[in-house]
């Protein structure tokens, strides 16, 4: 018998925020990164398989960190073979894979330099797929002066050099031994209102499990739907998003 899922995280997350913001990205990155019937693909940081289930015809192995994830993905994406790994430390053999993917992942890892080595190590060809950084996106940038605010916390993800510029991603994906195309892409996030924005990300978010969140949970959906008021209109919230898509491969023309 499976493990019971414990944390409602994951199912907020799938709920909230892989319709309105994960799988349209997915999309993006796979047109990118053209996947022949059959191949052996990892989807890494896999979260609820926002990759995996747009490849129905590859073998896909998707892979999380979190067991809780794991084990709810499990029963939506059950097309893929799911197992926990960290992205850091990737449990398969050198060109294990002809393709490996992360869309969203590596602003998670400890040591991105070492998440793209592994991605590269395990196939030959490799896509990734992060936003550009606080600043560009107002959405995000609510949220996390509105939690730091509230909740003394803000989101959790890490944003630097390597991860916000092309050059920084190029570097490391060179260092990893790959050519690499980096495009950045602006895209709308539509969501009903702020507050429904900023409900959802909660729910799929580690600031679902802040000490403070039942108290501040309300003060702060006020805030990030007054701070989104300029991207709010008649048919609800629609501000930009801004990504990187980066696409490595060892030994061809890219
Ligand atoms: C923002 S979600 C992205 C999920 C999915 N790729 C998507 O696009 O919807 C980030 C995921 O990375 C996982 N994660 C965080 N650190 C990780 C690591 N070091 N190795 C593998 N997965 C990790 C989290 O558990 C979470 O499911």
């Amino acid at each position: 018998m499976g493990r019971v899922t414990t944390s409602p995280i994951p199912q907020g997350y799938e709920r909230g925020l892989v319709p309105a913001l994960m799988l349209p990205l997915a999309r993006e990155l796979l047109s990118r990164v053209p996947v022949a019937p059959g191949a052996r693909v990892l989807d890494a940081a896999a979260g609820t398989g926002a990759l995996a289930r747009l490849l129905p015809r590859a073998r896909v192995v998707a892979a999380d960190s979190w067991d809780d994830m794991v084990a709810f993905a499990r029963g939506v994406v059950p097309s893929a073979r799911w197992t926990l790994a960290d992205v850091e430390r990737l449990p398969f053999h050198d060109g294990a894979f002809d393709v490996a993917l992360c869309q969203h992942g590596l602003p998670f890892a400890e040591d991105p330099a070492r998440a793209v080595a592994e991605l590269a190590r395990v196939a030959p060809r490799v896509g990734v797929l992060l936003w550009t950084g606080l600043a560009e996106s107002p959405g995000f940038r609510a949220l996390d002066e509105a939690a730091r605010k509230r909740l003394g916390q803000g989101l959790a993800l890490r944003f630097d050099d390597a991860l916000e510029t092309e050059a920084g991603l190029r570097g490391l994906f060179e260092k990893a031994g790959m050519g690499v195309t980096v495009e950045r892409l602006r895209r709308e996030a539509r969501f009903a209102s702020g507050a429904a924005f900023a409900e959802a990300y909660v729910a799929g978010s580690s600031l679902s499990e802040a000490e403070a969140i039942d108290e501040a949970r309300e003060g702060l959906l006020r805030d990030v739907d007054d701070a989104l008021r300029p991207w709010t209109g008649p048919h609800g919230l629609a501000f930009p998003v801004e990504v990187h898509v980066a696409v490595g491969s060892r030994g061809a023309q890219l």
